[in-house]
């Protein structure tokens, strides 16, 4: 046992640890690709029905749970979950929520990682002068790990364990030094999000050139915001918001079990968690949309966007669109973006160290120092295969089987230990215990009946895509391109080497070569 008992210094340090563990690279690119993808005003019905009747729902769930287990001196799942039902299985069953933050903090710390080094090369000027395709061919060069960009060797794999340090260093000073780093990341976050945003929805069709005469950052934001009630009958665009708010929310992972395990006994959960989801949500919804998205389509065009749909854009494409602002504005623009996804990652990957911290030293004693740089260790050896074979898709396998389908599996699991063993009523009255505010009784049916309904077709409905995905492996080196550009850029200059893969009306999509 622990000598002193760790508790979060105050209310706003706690709310912002949490809303940081929430707000994260799922919010800025994960977000905004899954809406292109899915119709974009499609997606954003299903988005929102999900977060009322199963992200809600689910905060506070795992906020009480989290908050009773601590009572018993638990602050991991295993044993949090132990104390809520008889039998061995749950304990067995709260493992999920130690070896899934592992497995995610692996392969979220390495674009953690990328984050810090484009905000070295934007204060050093790397990407001036450079075209889209230099921009997008860096990317590339980057993550394949034994091509130098910049005379750097091995240069991702630096940052990656630099990255690593910090988290396990930070971690290391526990409950204090997550709070810090999101009192300071959290405000800064915002600022430099609500500056880019401003951007985004200013820009209108001032980026238009020779190349793009049709870009238009409006027709991002009405693609995006345009309801589409058709899509509500299509099962894959439901599966897809449904993992997204999973994802954006970090419930099913055990962090906020965690987090809410050094609450005490009579704090509030359900104005807090309902806040620090709000929080979120406001992030996501409002910044997660106005940034790349606009940004993008106002100097390439909608149809860029939606056929370059893709994570990289954030780094392959935005780099490039920040010089058209030239000078100290470039820089800017590229510190505030990529300062932004450093502040949102970092205070993410903190939390998932945090549920095997917590684990090691109520069973075994061990100091934060022991626990921190064990974590670490073990984040290393699971990412360095995501590291060395990017590009052959274990990045992908990884946010597929630990970020995506883990997270619905336990997320279900919970549920029905919530609403069924534990007990609604008892299940409730935890909810309700300290509360600040009065949560419509609506939620206690929504929590028996409609969330373990909908998490339970959301489970059954994925397998066939569980299947799928042990099938195909795609990589993401691909990159369409207006033609004319193309001819412009590519061919000829020996530069950037790969090939066309296909061509349709005015663009080509391009192989990059590794
Ligand atoms: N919610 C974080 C994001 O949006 C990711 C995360 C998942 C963090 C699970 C902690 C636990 O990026
Ligand atoms: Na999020």
């Amino acid at each position: 046992m622990a000598a002193k008992v760790e508790a979060w210094g105050s209310r706003v340090g706690l709310i912002l640890a949490m809303a940081g563990n929430a707000v994260g690279l799922g919010n800025f690119l994960r977000f905004p690709v899954q809406a292109v993808q899915n119709g974009g005003g499609a997606f954003i019905i299903p988005y929102l029905v999900c977060f009322l009747l199963m992200g809600i729902p689910l905060l506070l769930i795992e906020w009480s749970t989290g908050r009773f287990g601590g009572k018993f001196g638990n602050h991991s799942t295993p044993y949090i979950l132990d104390t809520m039902a008889k039998g061995r299985v749950w304990k067995y069953i709260g493992v999920f929520g130690i070896f899934t933050n592992i497995a995610v903090a692996a392969y979220y710390c390495y674009i953690e990682s990328w984050t810090m080094s484009y905000v070295y090369h934007s204060i050093v000027g790397t990407f001036d002068g450079m075209s889209q395709a230099d921009v997008a061919g860096f990317f590339n060069s980057y993550v394949d790990i034994s091509q130098s960009t910049t005379g750097i060797p091995y240069e991702a794999v630096i940052f990656y364990i630099l990255c690593l340090l910090l988290n396990t260093w930070i971690l290391s000073k526990g409950l204090g030094g997550i709070e810090k780093v999101a009192k300071i990341g959290m405000p800064l976050l915002i600022l430099f999000g609500v500056i880019l945003a401003v951007r985004g929805v200013t820009l209108g069709t001032s980026g238009a050139s020779d190349i793009f005469p049709n870009a238009n950052a409006w027709d991002g934001l009405n693609f995006l915001w345009t309801p589409q009630f058709d899509s509500l009958a299509n099962p894959k665009v439901w599966l897809a918001a449904a993992g997204q708010i999973f994802f954006t929310l970090s419930v099913g992972m055990g962090t906020i079990h965690c987090y809410a395990a050094y609450l005490k006994e009579k704090d509030d959960v359900a104005l807090n968690a309902v806040s620090a989801g709000f929080m979120n949500e406001f992030v996501e919804v409002v910044l997660g949309s106005l940034i790349v998205i606009p940004i993008a389509a106002g100097y390439l065009g909608l149809d860029w966007v939606i056929q370059n749909a893709g994570f990289g854009m954030a780094f392959q494409t935005m780099p490039y669109l920040f010089q058209q602002w030239g000078g100290v504005l470039a820089i800017l623009a590229g510190v505030f973006w990529f300062g932004l996804l450093f502040f949102a990652g970092i205070t993410s990957s903190l939390a998932m160290g945090t549920p095997w911290m917590g684990f090691m030293s109520d069973e075994f004693g061990w100091s934060k120092n022991k626990g921190a740089w064990s974590f670490g260790a073990l984040a290393l050896i699971m990412g360095l295969p995501t590291v060395i074979f990017y590009n052959q898709g274990v990045f992908d396998q990884y946010d597929y089987w630990a970020g995506t389908v883990s997270l619905v599996v336990f997320a279900f699991l919970e549920t029905v230990l919530f609403s069924y063993i534990f007990g609604i009523n008892r299940g409730w009255e935890e909810i309700n215990k300290g509360a600040d505010i009065k949560l419509p009784k609506f939620f206690k049916y929504v929590i028996l009946i409609i969330t373990p309904l909908l998490l339970g077709a959301v489970l059954v409905s994925s397998i066939p895509d569980w299947v799928n995905q042990i099938k195909n492996n795609d990589t993401n080196n691909k990159e369409w391109f207006a033609d004319n550009y193309f001819a412009e850029n590519f061919e000829g200059s020996g530069a950037v080497s790969g090939k066309v893969i296909e061509v349709k009306s005015d663009y080509v999509k391009f192989e990059f070569e590794n």
